[in-house]
């Protein structure tokens, strides 16, 4: 492993915590390069559940340094809370680095975002009310106030003064402390920050050419992508591998790895085109089955099968080298697992490719379908055989199953996960893996 991505390949909620916890064993530094306390990254070590929202995943680990990277937006009341909570928990390895161009999320932010959801009425996107939205619009607008200004208080007070001038619109809303408060309150919290805070992009490019292993964690996924996703009814970061390259400062030709993460099935939080959702009794069992709710506001999530437009177009706008699938043991009993594997629009086109640009035409498509076959129960018994013969114990349908999307895609798949804990992970051996049929020039050549 040297410089590994591992991006969400569909709504976000891949189990993307779980592998980059399982990855970072290996791994000198995990790296946060997007989003805020808006990602929840469950992850259960030594039989403990912990739901980390900011500080990356390795920071749990004591052989990786933990990197809070310069396109995050961070709050610092939050980020003191989960560092003191990991603390507690004896969990906190400490080895921990925060850009010190990194922006920050106020109290405002989190007003404005609840503001723009009300204004937006039947049109809002649902968020998770964290801030971000506002805090990217004011890193764009150049309001914005970083990291850094938590070390320079007669800096940070002039850009406070400046920045609520911009929130007029909170005027007579409850609750909207002056520049005064929030910046004793911020003053009050930045001592248990500021002993991490460097640039930490020379930290980074020193690690790259000493040849370490750095994990860049994601968070969402590229079709919540600020571009390229199912605009406006996504995130306003980049959780792609070029947004990898912009929030960590490391050259995109730095990178060698891009891993992918998708569900066997599919499911999405907050509002937006969902063409492959299931409702009523199917979509009820997926959710109860892969306990689908959200680890940072506790939503129920939506819940549906394998979309492979989405999957291919992901593909291609992350250059995806390889593909985890995760939560296969949820489909276990299932008779048949639907796929779609293209739209049909409605005016008669067929897709297979890309969806279209916009949300309201992704909403109309009627998905093609393909139904494979189910696999058995991941009974213990299973698991155990799993743990002890590794691959060659899948059941065969599900080898079946992970060649389909292989090949429909063209991207191997190289892992997957079958249970919530690290033990649950399968690496496919290299000789297992099926070719992809050439639709991913950058697809690495098989062994
Ligand atoms: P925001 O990121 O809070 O502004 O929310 C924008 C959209 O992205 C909403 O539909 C959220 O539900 C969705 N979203 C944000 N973060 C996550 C995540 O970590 N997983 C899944 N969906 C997310």
């Amino acid at each position: 492993m040297t410089v590994t991505v591992v991006v969400g390949a569909q709504f976000g909620d891949e189990a993307k915590g779980k592998v980059v916890d399982y990855l970072s064993g290996e791994a000198d530094y995990v790296v946060r390069y997007q989003g805020g306390p808006n990602a929840g990254h469950t992850i259960r070590p030594a039989g403990r559940t912990l739901a980390l929202h900011q500080l990356p995943v390795g920071i749990v680990r004591e052989n990786c340094t933990a990197v809070c990277g310069a396109g995050m937006v961070l709050d610092p009341f939050e980020l003191v809370r989960e560092m003191r909570a990991l603390r507690d928990e004896g969990l906190f390895s400490g080895k921990l680095l925060i850009s010190d161009r990194a922006h920050l999320i106020l109290p405002w932010h989190r007003l404005q975002d609840a503001w723009e959801e009300e204004t937006r009425g039947s049109e809002a996107g649902g968020t998770t009310g964290r801030g971000i939205g506002p805090a990217y619009m004011d890193r764009a607008g150049r309001w914005g106030i970083r990291v850094a200004e938590l070390s320079r208080p007669e800096i940070l007070r002039k850009r406070l003064a400046l920045l609520r001038k911009t929130k007029g619109f909170l005027e007579g809303r409850e609750g909207v402390p002056s520049p005064e408060q929030v910046e004793a309150d911020l003053l009050a919290v930045a001592p248990e920050i500021r002993p991490y805070v460097v640039s930490t992009e020379p930290v980074l490019w020193t690690a790259v050419r000493e040849g370490r292993p750095i994990l860049l964690e994601g968070a969402q996924s590229g079709l919540l992508d600020v571009d390229f996703g199912t605009y406006p009814f996504v995130t306003s970061s980049h959780p792609t591998t070029a947004g990898a390259a912009l929030g960590s400062g490391i050259p995109p030709r730095a990178i060698d790895e891009v891993l992918g993460i998708s569900k066997a099935y599919a499911t999405r939080v907050g509002a937006g085109p969902f063409p492959t959702e299931a409702r009523g009794a199917d979509g009820d069992r997926l959710r109860e089955r892969g306990g689908e709710r959200g680890a940072t506001t506790g939503r129920p999530r939506r819940c549906g099968w394998l979309d492979l437009v989405l999957l291919r177009y992901v593909a291609r706008l992350n250059g995806l080298t390889a593909l985890a699938l995760t939560k296969v043991d949820v489909l276990g009993g299932e008779p048949q697992v639907p796929v779609a594997v293209g739209y049909r629009t409605v005016d008669g086109e067929t897709l297979t490719e890309a969806p279209p640009t916009l949300s309201e035409d992704l909403a109309r498509v009627e998905p093609m379908w393909r139904f494979l076959p189910g696999w058995e129960e991941f009974t213990p018994a299973l698991k155990a055989e799993l743990a002890e013969e590794g691959y060659r114990a899948l059941p065969r349908e599900l080898c079946r199953f992970m060649a389909f999307v292989s090949e429909e895609v063209g991207v191997p798949v190289t892992l997957l996960s079958y249970g919530p804990s690290r033990e649950e992970t399968l690496v496919v051996p290299p000789g297992a893996r099926t070719a992809p049929r050439g639709l991913a020039p950058w697809a690495p050549p098989l062994p």
